[in-house]
């Protein structure tokens, strides 16, 4: 059977506040704790990595008003995800951890040079996910009007990632040399400034930062969109993807390998790792009931709509919930998102609003039942797809320390019962854990 990896994605918001399933200490989230003891049970679980997804704005989109996003947590508050990472990699040992940071905001010198501090602090376990952004009102708090266009943005990002390779390599890596003889901490000789001139970035370096111990940060994309999934082909060590159904699953990783092996890479250095939403009980009725609370949630279906709204800069606040959605809506801002959205699954149905908020949470692939039930199927799309992983989304999103225990300790022994997961680790930094197997 073939055995895959396992992510988590989450970001650094409340948890759940307001279900039954909340406890009172969720209440300070913002110190971090929470998500310690998440990562923590995540570590004991196997699992490769935690992912931490960013936006940095309050979002207006839907209505035309901030207010869908503060009542429901959606985009407000969200809290940096770099601090956390620190945090989270140094209550932790072997889970790698990983935070979004945009090519469109973070200027390339402070990247490589954040990214190469937290990934020593992190003894080699940090990863990049990179992102290049999707919503203007992001751009709009860093002096500009609007964000390129969707193509073009992407152009930037590979010019943006080149510059910042070129900055990690500007350190060689065995310039320090800490001679005691001659006094002598690095040798000038193997540090070199990198004089990059581009159409969009110009920097001298070289970085301030001794190499980190896997010298470059594991990167981490979710390019969807023929340019984005060129640019994650050619770069990233694992792409995180939200599609619909197998035969979309399988589409894009044959599309992503074959697009990897055409620029020189080994396919089997990047990992395809699917958002998934398990909801596990020890009946399948008990599990359907579970994920019925969710999608009942009063706040549920706004709140879908308002991170949707955002996503693509569609105001879904204009069409009727009831009725089907028009098909021919086009956004600058996550194309493949607002397409997958629409979509609602791979049957050609043309579903209502409503439903669409609904069929989100089941993210094509129902993985509803006992951890016997899940796991067995989780495997079953591992085989049918080729691999490589999985990463855990919440439905509903907002994380609960039930929830947390339902996958840790409740679908992951499963599964390493089956003998598809890891039961322990075997490497030391983050690259090199997504590629033991
Ligand atoms: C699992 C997953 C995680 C993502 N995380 C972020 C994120 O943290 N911040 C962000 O701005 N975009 C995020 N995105 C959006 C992607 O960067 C990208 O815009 C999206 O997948 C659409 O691809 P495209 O731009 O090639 O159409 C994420 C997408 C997926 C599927």
């Amino acid at each position: 059977m073939t055995k895959f990896h396992l992510g988590w994605f989450m970001n650094f918001i409340p948890p759940e506040w307001d279900t039954d399933d909340s406890s009172p200490d969720v209440a300070a989230w913002a110190n971090g704790d929470f998500y310690v003891d998440m990562a923590r049970s995540m570590e004991r679980a196997g699992f490769d990595l935690i992912m931490i997804e960013d936006t940095v704005m309050v979002a207006d989109a839907y209505g035309g008003t901030m207010e869908g996003s503060l009542k429901h947590c959606q985009f407000a508050p969200k809290h940096d995800p770099l601090p956390l990472a620190v945090k989270l990699a140094a209550k932790t040992s072997r889970l790698g951890v990983v935070a979004t940071l945009s090519t469109s905001f973070y200027p390339p010198y402070l990247l490589a040079r954040a990214c190469s501090t937290v990934d020593s602090i992190a003894g080699g376990r940090f990863g990049w996910n990179i992102v290049s952004s999707a919503e203007d009102r992001a751009a709009q708090n860093f002096g500009m009007d609007a964000l390129p266009a969707h193509d073009e943005r992407y152009n930037v990002a590979q010019e943006y990632f080149d510059v910042v390779n070129q900055l990690w390599d500007s350190w060689e890596r065995d310039a320090v040399v800490m001679d005691r003889e001659t006094h002598t901490y690095a040798d000038f000789a193997k540090v070199h400034t990198i004089d990059f001139e581009g159409k969009y970035f110009k920097s001298r370096g070289p970085l301030n930062t001794i190499p980190s111990p896997q010298h470059r940060p594991a990167f981490l994309q979710a390019g969807a969109s023929p340019k984005g999934r060129q640019f994650a082909a050619g770069a990233a060590d694992a792409i995180v993807a939200s599609m619909n159904g197998l035969a979309a699953m399988k589409e894009y990783r044959d599309d992503v390998r074959a697009r990897a092996a055409a620029a020189g890479r080994d396919p089997d250095d990047i990992k395809l790792l699917f958002t998934a939403g398990p909801v596990i009980a020890p009946t399948k009725a008990e599990a359907e009931a579970k994920l019925e609370r969710i999608l009942g949630h009063p706040s549920y279906v706004e709140k879908q709509l308002v991170g949707i709204a955002s996503n693509t800069e569609i105001d879904f606040s204009r069409f009727d919930l009831d009725e089907p959605l028009p098909r021919e809506l086009t956004t600058n801002g996550e194309q493949s998102s607002l397409q997958r959205f629409m979509e609602g699954d791979d049957s050609g149905t043309a579903y209502t609003l409503r439903e669409l908020t609904m069929l989100r949470a089941r993210r094509g692939l129902d993985l509803v039942g006992t951890p016997q039930e899940v796991a067995r199927k989780m495997a079953d799309v591992m085989e049918e797809v080729g691999g490589d992983g999985f990463l855990i989304t919440k439905p509903g999103w907002n994380l609960s320390r039930s929830y947390i225990t339902d996958i840790c300790d409740g679908l992951i022994p499963e599964l390493q019962r089956l003998g598809v997961v890891r039961t322990q680790y075997g490497k030391s930094t983050l690259r090199e854990t997504l590629r033991e197997f």
